[in-house]
């Protein structure tokens, strides 16, 4: 681990319009950081938003103020990365090779990975425990976790590597979330899953956490998680009580009751997060947090 937080250079996001990306672009920004993006949308491009597409081989030279990369980019749809090779190859050979590429250089490389590597049979994995991948997506990114670290080692660069793994990150459009706020908001009943279990995050608190963690050029495994393995119904019950919307509009049901083939059903999702919080001061966010983060950004939208 580099002890020092530098805040003299500046950081790039490659995939800045996802989810995660657009969160800590804005968590970067808002703590003072010069902040670039990638993007594959031409028409969009500026003196801050540069063109990456893992999908077509280009050479790829980072803006040369940067000196950390944040790898937040993938394929990351179940379904696609079970049945389109393209995906295999983008999340395990494209994605790797351009890791490799910038740690060459110099770069500090931080990779965004997820909670689905270690399966979601054991409770709370900590950093360094061993994988159990169970769907073709958790298997790419638990490959190219281990293609990283092989080309960290091979290079020396071990201490310029950080693989944060994520659990589920909420914002106001989410899904279900909208459907849930319209339906209340009609005083319609949602019917949420019972046997589907997430440790949620807000995507603020991932933004701000990440923030931290690559100001700190932590490197190694990382954890960011909920707090809580909570039912989407115990979720419902929650974000309910503090919207006040009626509690008898909540029907819970299951996924197997609804004939619902979910890819990914973990026993349980929240990740220990021991290491990552000794070494940055951050802890696991919790359910009340993360609700309030929710009705914050809501009142923006
Ligand atoms: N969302 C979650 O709950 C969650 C949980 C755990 C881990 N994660 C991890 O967090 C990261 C971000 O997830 P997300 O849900 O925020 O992602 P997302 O919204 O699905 O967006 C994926 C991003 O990857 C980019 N991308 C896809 N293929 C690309 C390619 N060939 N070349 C360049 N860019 C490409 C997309 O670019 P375009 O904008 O151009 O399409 C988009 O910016 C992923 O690594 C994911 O595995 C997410």
């Amino acid at each position: 681990m580099v002890d020092n937080i530098k805040n003299d250079c500046a950081y790039l996001v490659v995939g800045g319009d996802s989810l995660v990306g657009e969160g800590l672009l804005y968590a970067l920004e808002e703590r003072g950081h010069r902040a670039y993006s990638t993007t594959r949308r031409i028409d969009t491009l500026n003196s801050r938003r540069v063109k990456l597409d893992f999908e077509r081989f280009e050479e790829f030279i980072p803006p040369s103020d940067v000196d950390l990369i944040f790898v937040v980019a993938a394929a990351t749809n179940y379904e696609r990365c079970e049945k389109d090779p393209l995906a295999h190859k983008i999340n395990v050979e494209l994605i790797p090779r351009f890791v490799e590429a910038q740690l060459q250089h110099g770069l500090f490389v931080v990779f965004i990975s997820t909670n689905s590597v270690f399966g979601g049979e054991r409770p709370w994995p900590a950093e360094d425990d061993p994988h159990s991948p169970g769907i073709p997506y958790a298997l790419q990114k638990s490959e190219a976790e281990a293609a990283m670290r092989a080309s960290a080692v091979k290079l020396g660069a071990e201490n310029r590597l950080a693989i944060v793994r994520l659990t589920k990150i909420l914002d106001p459009n989410t899904s279900p979330l909208p459907n849930w706020f319209s339906a209340w908001s009609k005083g319609e009943v949602i019917e949420p899953f019972e046997d589907l279990i997430f440790a949620p995050m807000s995507v603020q608190y991932v933004g701000r956490a990440l923030s931290i963690l690559g100001e700190k050029r932590i490197s190694g495994n990382l954890h960011l998680s909920g707090a809580d393995n909570v039912s989407y119904v115990k979720f419902a019950q929650s974000l309910s009580n503090a919207v006040s919307a009626s509690s008898a509009l909540i029907a819970p049901t299951s996924s197997i009751q609804k004939g619902i083939n979910i890819a990914f059903k973990p026993t349980y999702s929240g990740l220990g997060m021991a290491r990552t919080t000794n070494l940055s001061g951050v802890l696991p966010q919790t359910l009340e947090s993360v609700i309030s983060d929710l009705l914050a950004a809501r009142q923006f939208k």
